[in-house]
């Protein structure tokens, strides 16, 4: 009796309409209502008949857009010394503020460890501090047979779908071609994707390696800090370098766009779909856009860094705001590259975005102030990416869908700061954007996380979400062009003829 009230209390708390908006998606826009109960869509249209007791949440003018997913974040990660200072909770507590009420985040431990291990680490981390749902990609940061066991454990028995490896961090998360082409073959066995981080990890190590001395010179040659070598020790081919940056420019190599070619030539022969994380030149993007005209599977995510600034602030008189920028694959100083990536996702070359938030205070960046290489890389995101780029949502709503949702108003503005962000870390790439479109409300799970702008998060509320394998939208092409390149037989005669003799010392 007692569980059947409580039952029912719980029930009428978590009944909402919403009334008057505009609900946005991907195909079209309509003017109807929406009636959540326990956390699911359960009505759409005009004059809902539904049970009393629901509170009403008045969405005139306001459009409905489905809750954000962010494909790439990093709360908490241990790296380059030190750990990234948004936890899942902070982290996940940001995405609501902003709209976003669902991330993925990477299990990445250190070379070696099981993956089980691993998982299960990155689980505990989450499950009790995560307030808004999450999944997580596994990383493959070397490769043996029991790696290969995990990853099938992984899919058939954690809701695991996607591998993570890395052609960059020599000697810390980087695979050799061999290891990478074993890596996509188990996926493709698995019906798993395959994520690469995408930079040539070998042409990093040796060119910094040589920069160190150089850089100093140039530095004080420039008065530029020292960071610059690392953009400059990764530069894309669209850099645009005035005089005193040529110098400098003596050091770029093509270290993104070759390792996108490499990976996606690589997957080709496995037959294996490819996701290439953080797309942050025009180089790297049009890889991407022509594998995807000839055929191949492959899918690019820009992130809110890449999309909504660049990398002319690595320049920036205040070591803090120019450390603030250190990234990798790192901003390109190209002010146009963010508005071809954002054409290339109108249009599709490009498939959706993520964040690769991984954030540090300026103490924790401060551990490479004499030397650039040390700094840890990463930048925020989680919190503004919708902002940044809202009119980008992802996701449908839809009677039977999960209640995930984001009263947005399209006329409110709001400007993006350190000062008022939710976030942990004490810097934001944003600064000062002035961003139109504001959640007024954001429901996760049918709770009311922003409830007029006020933020009501509750650790341990969201749920890791398992994710199936052989998904539609990546192998979908995969069986097809399996079938194509299926060797033909040849109807022909043995040989019968003389074999020359290959002499010993010839
Ligand atoms: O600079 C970045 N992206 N830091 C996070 C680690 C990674 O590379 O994914
Ligand atoms: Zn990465
Ligand atoms: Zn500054
Ligand atoms: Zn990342």
């Amino acid at each position: 009796m007692e569980n059947t009230e409580n039952a029912e209390k719980t029930s009428a708390q978590s009944r909402l309409l919403i009334k008057g908006g505009k609900i946005v998606n991907d195909d079209q826009s309509i003017f109807a209502d929406i009636y959540v109960e326990d956390g699911v869509i359960k009505q759409i249209g005009n004059n809902l008949v539904i049970p009393g007791g629901a509170r009403t949440i008045e969405a005139q003018g306001k459009l409905i857009i489905p809750g954000g997913i962010d494909t790439h974040t990093h709360m908490q990660l241990p790296f380059m010394g030190t750990c990234a200072v948004d936890d899942f909770y902070s982290g996940t507590k940001a995405a609501l503020a902003g709209g976003t009420t669902m991330i993925m985040d990477f299990v990445l431990d250190q070379k070696g460890v099981p993956l089980l291990e691993a998982y299960d680490k990155w689980r505990n981390w989450a499950d009790s501090k995560v307030c808004c749902d999450y999944s997580l990609h596994v990383a493959v940061t070397y490769w043996n047979d029991s790696v290969a066991n995990e990853m099938e454990v992984l899919t058939k028995e954690r809701g695991i779908n996607s591998f993570k490896m890395f052609l960059a961090y020599k000697d810390v998360f980087m695979l050799d071609d061999s290891e990478l082409y074993n890596s996509f073959k188990r996926c493709k066995e698995l019906g798993a994707m395959a994520m690469v981080h995408a930079e040539n990890g070998h042409l990093i190590a040796q060119v910094e390696a040589e920069a160190t001395n150089r850089a100093i010179m140039l530095a004080n040659q420039t008065n530029c800090p020292l960071y610059v070598v690392h953009v400059m020790s990764r530069s894309a081919a669209d850099m645009v370098c005035n005089a005193r940056k040529k110098v400098l420019a003596a050091l770029c190599v093509q270290v993104e766009g070759e390792a996108v070619s490499r990976a996606i030539a690589v997957a080709n022969q496995a037959n294996c779909p490819i996701y290439i994380v953080k797309v942050m030149s025009k180089t790297s993007a049009e890889t991407i856009a022509d594998a995807r005209r000839k055929g191949c599977v492959v899918f690019g995510e820009p992130i809110a860094a890449s999309l909504g600034t660049d990398g002319t602030h690595q320049w920036n008189k205040c070591w803090r705001h120019a450390a603030g920028h250190v990234m990798g694959p790192p901003l390109r100083p190209d002010p146009t590259t963010p508005g071809y990536l954002m054409d290339l996702l109108a249009n599709g070359d490009l498939a959706c975005t993520g964040t690769d938030n991984c954030t540090f205070n300026a103490d924790q960046k401060a551990l490479g102030k004499d030397d650039f290489r040390k700094i840890p890389n990463g930048v925020n995101g989680v919190e503004d990416r919708m902002s940044v780029i809202w009119e980008k949502g992802v996701g449908r709503i839809a009677v039977g869908s999960d209640a995930d949702l984001v009263i947005w108003d399209p006329t409110a503005t709001r400007t993006i700061s350190a000062k008022t962000h939710h976030q942990a870390v004490d810097f934001n790439i944003f600064e000062g954007m002035v961003v139109h479109g504001v959640p007024v409300y954001v429901i996760s799970n049918g709770h009311v996380v922003v409830d007029e702008g006020q933020l009501k998060v509750t650790q341990g509320q969201g749920r890791f979400i398992p994710n199936p394998v052989h998904s539609e939208a990546a192998y979908g092409r995969i069986a097809s062009r399996e079938l194509a390149r299926r060797p033909q037989k040849v109807d022909r005669e043995v040989y019968e003829g003389p074999v020359t003799e290959i002499k010993a010392n010839s």
